[in-house]
């Protein structure tokens, strides 16, 4: 359809149409069973109500999508196609790593690739819209959800997120295997107070500005269809309800003219946040703000046309709303075909192949960070005992609780994948003792929680067992973790430890053994100061997806060398959280962590500095770099002049490796305090044992601009600071100028 038949499509649509486009509908008002990712609502709505709707979701499966579309496009006077929309946050069935892993691979590219087989797959399975890239900045490990984040640094952020919305989008939202991207939650849903899930939200305006919304923003401009509000509140205003976020901000300021979709019930929960009085005024603020679509509450459809008569909304806010609706399922070329690509034979020919899960096996094994290692990894590929001892031995399930397709069958275990692909050792495989506590009550989402051994005295028993191993072996691998359910929505913790019992195990081993690499499964940082204490090495994994176990196993063996670099510091204790790179110096800064000058701004029972800091990232071989040098040190004001950086980086260790080299600079007086530095560019580096290579950097002005005391985004002339190396400790700044 052209924009005038949409107009002409609008006008004749009656207002009971209208308010249904306005309406998202979980999957399970049109079939049994499904997944739940919200509060359960029926909403008293009748039956033609409910196929009055405009968009569906948690529903998938071409046949399943075809029969839906059908049932509501026959009931609807202009039989306007549904869009059905999912959280594929980080694959469909083949599942990638979780995004804060994907972050620590400083790689687009690779990312990008990894959203393409998710659009693939959705797309194939009649997914129009995917509930993602999540674009929250993260700096609080409390909240369980910054395992869907991709970290704690906007510019790595932003890169992530962009290459995530290309991926999913493709060239053209109507192309085959193209899936719509919703880019969220708008805005700073990665600040709640305490870490504590959707907790109030509270920074200047400036932070919010230079911080939080550049990540959005560059999901924004990358094309993203959509954009979902955020449950928590802004300035004590619910975004769902904030008209100055929604319409000033994100729409004037930030030019998304696209489909704005409320959370979950979020229009609904006005009335919680107790800035509603009832579902009329949450449904007239919000159409206010200039929500469109009304995800799982009821607001709209049981107020506006009583606001309307009353005078208290213009029918044509609906209508805006309602023509951004229409437009988004033009664009994907719903009109012409209401099913897009969803096909029984692609499903079976596309989801789980094996160019999907090698795609995936890359990814993976690009985000694991090798946090510790003294030599003791890789493994020897032969003539070893190896003793793998930890709950995430024989695990298959190594997905998010994200990961609302997949299947723990399209996976390997450790246990499965290791003999065989590195038979020529002795191995031995036990849990130890179970993820979680037994009894330990997850609510919502698949909450089932598997038991290895449903009783302490079985569970003793195993961690005897465990030591009898550990003690005849020559290396002790330990998969430890989190339960996939401690990460996620709805899933903050005030302490960031390790299960009580895995720490356990760790420690009996430890008496028997101290050959021990630790395998490190979880969606957050944690607070791996009694871990660190007993393991000769630490490898990250996160959430590592369907490839999984073959990625690890790769990697423990030396056939992939590590190159992932952490997207997030790892704090020394919950005590210093939240803790990032990008601080500020303060009146008293603390200095070196040696000195103990008393008035400074520091702790007295730990140390200022995470256990982590953010791009930290081991290898195994070493990386050496030479003097960085700049091309000049002053830089002019016109946006087209550019200093070049430059360093020569050496592999200087036997084997080939990847380095990621990162800039950083530092503004180091501004008419408002900067940070100590901030990641500017970032290069992933392959290089052969021995080789060189020198490695180029370009600053720009607009690469130095910032909110001024004015809030206004522009650079000033000055002094900055630029810094080369492999994470956010690099030292040796070179000093260069901007217009001096
Ligand atoms: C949830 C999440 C959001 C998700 C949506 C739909 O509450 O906050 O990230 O996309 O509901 O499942």
């Amino acid at each position: 359809m052209n924009q005038q038949e949409l107009s002409k499509l609008c006008h004749d649509m009656s207002l009971e149409e209208k308010l249904g486009q306005l309406l998202q509908l979980e999957g399970f008002f049109f079939q049994e069973g499904g997944v739940m990712t919200g509060p359960e609502q029926r909403m008293g709505l009748e039956e033609n109500e409910k196929e009055m709707c405009g968009s569906v979701l948690n529903v998938w499966g071409a046949n399943n999508v075809k029969r839906i579309q059908d049932r509501i496009m026959a009931a609807q006077p202009h039989h306007i196609p549904a869009l059905f929309m999912l959280d594929v946050i980080h694959g469909f069935r083949t599942i990638a790593p979780a995004p804060i892993a994907q972050g620590c691979t400083f790689d687009p590219k690779m990312i990008y690739e990894g959203a393409r087989v998710a659009a693939k797959e959705s797309a194939v399975s009649g997914v129009h819209v995917t509930f993602a890239p999540m674009a929250d900045l993260s700096r609080d490990a409390r909240w369980g959800r910054v395992m869907e984040s991709t970290g704690e640094d906007k510019y790595l952020n932003s890169m992530c997120t962009r290459a995530m919305v290309k991926g999913f989008q493709g060239e053209n939202l109507a192309d085959p295997y193209s899936v719509g991207a919703c880019v969220k939650h708008f805005a700073a849903y990665g600040l709640p107070e305490g870490g504590r899930d959707y907790n109030t939200v509270e920074l200047s305006n400036r932070t919010l500005f230079e911080d939080y919304l550049p990540a959005y923003q560059a999901g924004i401009e990358a094309g993203a269809c959509s954009v979902m509000t955020s449950f928590n509140t802004l300035d004590r205003i619910p975004s769902s309800v904030n008209e100055w976020l929604m319409r000033d901000v994100l729409r004037d300021k930030m030019g998304f003219n696209g489909v704005l979709i409320s959370d979950y019930n979020a229009i609904g929960e006005a009335m919680k946040h107790g800035i509603a009085e009832d579902a009329k005024e949450a449904g007239k603020l919000a159409m206010k703000a200039g929500v469109d679509i009304e995800m799982m509450s009821h607001c709209y459809g049981s107020s506006i046309k009583e606001l309307i008569a009353e005078g208290e909304i213009d029918e044509e806010l609906v209508d805006e709303a309602v023509m951004r609706i229409l437009t988004l399922k033009n664009e994907l070329g719903l009109f012409e075909n209401p099913y897009k690509d969803a096909s029984e034979a692609e499903e079976i020919a596309y989801i789980l192949c094996k160019k999907h899960r090698d795609t995936m096996r890359k990814l993976s094994e690009e985000s694991f960070v090798l946090l510790e290692n003294d030599g003791i990894l890789p493994l020897k590929a032969k003539g070893q005992k190896i003793a793998f001892i930890g709950p995430y031995t024989k695990k298959q399930d190594l997905h998010s609780v994200w990961s609302i397709i997949a299947d723990e069958k399209d996976s390997k275990s450790l246990a499965d994948v290791v003999p065989k692909m590195f038979g020529g050792n002795k191995y031995t495989f036990e849990s130890g003792c179970n993820t979680v506590e037994v009894d330990t009550v997850f609510n919502g989402f698949n909450s089932t929680v598997a038991y290895e051994y449903d009783t302490k005295e079985a569970e003793e028993a195993a961690i005897i067992n465990a030591v009898e191993s550990a003690k005849k072996a020559d290396v002790v691998v330990m998969p430890l973790g989190e339960h996939r359910l401690q990460t996620g929505e709805a899933a903050s913790y005030g302490e960031l430890k390790l299960p009580e019992k895995q720490l356990e195990l760790l420690n009996r081993v430890y008496e028997v053994n101290h050959n021990i690499v630790v395998v490190l499964f979880n969606g957050r940082p944690l607070d791996l100061r009694s871990v660190k204490s007993k393991a000769k090495a630490i490898l990250e994994v996160w959430l590592p997806g369907t490839e999984g176990a073959s990625a690890i196993a790769n990697t423990l063996f030396g056939k992939n060398n590590p190159s992932g670099h952490l997207s997030m510091s790892f704090p020394y204790s919950v005590g210093q959280v939240p803790v990032h790179y990008d601080s500020f110096s303060t009146g008293r800064p603390k200095g070196k962590e040696s000195s103990n000058v008393k008035f400074c701004s520091r702790y007295i029972d730990l140390p200022n500095t995470p256990l982590y800091p953010f791009g930290h990232g081991l290898s195994y071989t070493k990386f050496k770099y030479g003097e960085v040098s700049l091309d000049k040190d002053t830089l002019t004001m016109t946006e087209s002049d550019v200093i070049e950086v430059s360093v020569p980086v050496t592999n200087c260790g036997e084997v080939d490796g990847t380095e990621v080299v990162q800039m950083y600079i530092q503004d180091v007086k501004g008419s408002v305090v900067r940070p100590v530095r901030e990641l500017k560019a970032f290069e992933r580096v392959e290089l052969k044992a021995g080789e060189t290579k020198i490695v180029r950097f370009a600053i720009t002005e607009p690469m130095l601009r910032f909110y001024d005391i004015r809030m206004n985004y522009t650079s000033e002339a000055g002094m900055f600071k630029v810094f080369v190396g492999g994470d956010s400790t690099c030292e040796m700044g070179i000093k260069f100028w901007l217009n001096r």
